[in-house]
């Protein structure tokens, strides 16, 4: 079991727990949490936000029933955490854009700690957070709250672009990746997929991706793909 150090509310419904102990990680990977006994009886996937010497970072945003009992942890409190699980982003070089939507932003802070000088886009429907601790990071950062962060990213401009956020953002993310390319740079687009999950270990097929050579497991093959290879079923 995991002490929790903090677990700070960061805006309505957001929250950045913070959690003792000798956690590793890549960025994009992620954790199964619980914080309770035998219900619910699954554990909630969460991405690593960041990882340090004494232990490892957790953003959520409040959802549910699983998401609600995190919400109610104190210093002090135990929590299980089983990981760290999937493929992560690939660790590349070259010009690259972060774009993150909501609380899609939670595993791209790590990203832009292991990838200094990348650009950053975030974008909120309502209320922006945790945007502050990216701008010592990113070469640049672009903030949008209300309207579409990916109109103000220009595809054609990077090598690697890393996207996590809503559904609707990841297939267009998938659409301007596929036209760019004609005048300028071909980007590869990784989308961080974020499917329903129940063992997270790729015992159950829960989390069933479509993509180009057949279904695959978002906890085990992905739950980074690159954006070619994923098929979207509205
Ligand atoms: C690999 C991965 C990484 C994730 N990382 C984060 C993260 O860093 N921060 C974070 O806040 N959330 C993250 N999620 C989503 C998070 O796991 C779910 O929001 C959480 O499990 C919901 O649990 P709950 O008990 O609060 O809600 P539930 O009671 O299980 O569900 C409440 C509502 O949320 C919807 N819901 C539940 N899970 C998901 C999901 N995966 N995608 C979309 N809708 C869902 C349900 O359909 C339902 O409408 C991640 C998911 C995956 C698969
Ligand atoms: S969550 Fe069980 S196979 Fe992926």
């Amino acid at each position: 079991m995991a002490t929790v150090i903090s677990n700070e509310r960061l805006a309505n419904g957001v929250y950045h727990l913070r959690v003792e102990g000798d956690y590793g990680g890549k960025m994009g990977q992620f954790y199964m949490l619980r914080a309770w006994g035998a219900y619910p009886l699954l554990s909630r996937p969460l991405s690593i936000h960041q990882v340090n010497d004494d232990g490892v970072e957790f953003l959520y945003h409040v959802v549910g029933e699983g998401t609600e009992i995190f919400a109610e942890l104190s210093p002090g409190d135990k929590v299980q955490l089983e990981g760290p699980f999937g493929n992560g982003f690939p660790e590349v070089e070259g010009k690259i854009a972060l774009i993150g939507g909501g609380i899609g932003i939670a595993p791209l802070y790590y990203c832009a700690r292991q990838l200094p000088d990348s650009d950053v886009y975030l974008g909120f429907s309502r209320e922006a957070f945790r945007t502050e601790a990216f701008r010592p990071l990113a070469a640049e950062l672009t903030v949008d709250v209300g309207g579409l962060i990916l109109d103000s990213v220009d595809f054609n401009s990077y090598d690697h672009i890393f996207v996590c956020g809503p559904q609707p953002m990841l297939k267009a993310a998938q659409r301007k990746g596929a036209a760019a390319g004609a005048g300028g740079r071909r980007p590869n687009v990784y989308l961080s997929l974020e499917n329903r999950m129940a063992c997270g270990i790729g015992a159950c097929l829960v989390c069933s991706v479509s993509c180009l050579d057949g279904q695959r497991k978002a906890c085990a093959d992905g739950p980074v793909f690159l954006a070619e290879e994923v098929v979207f079923h509205d």
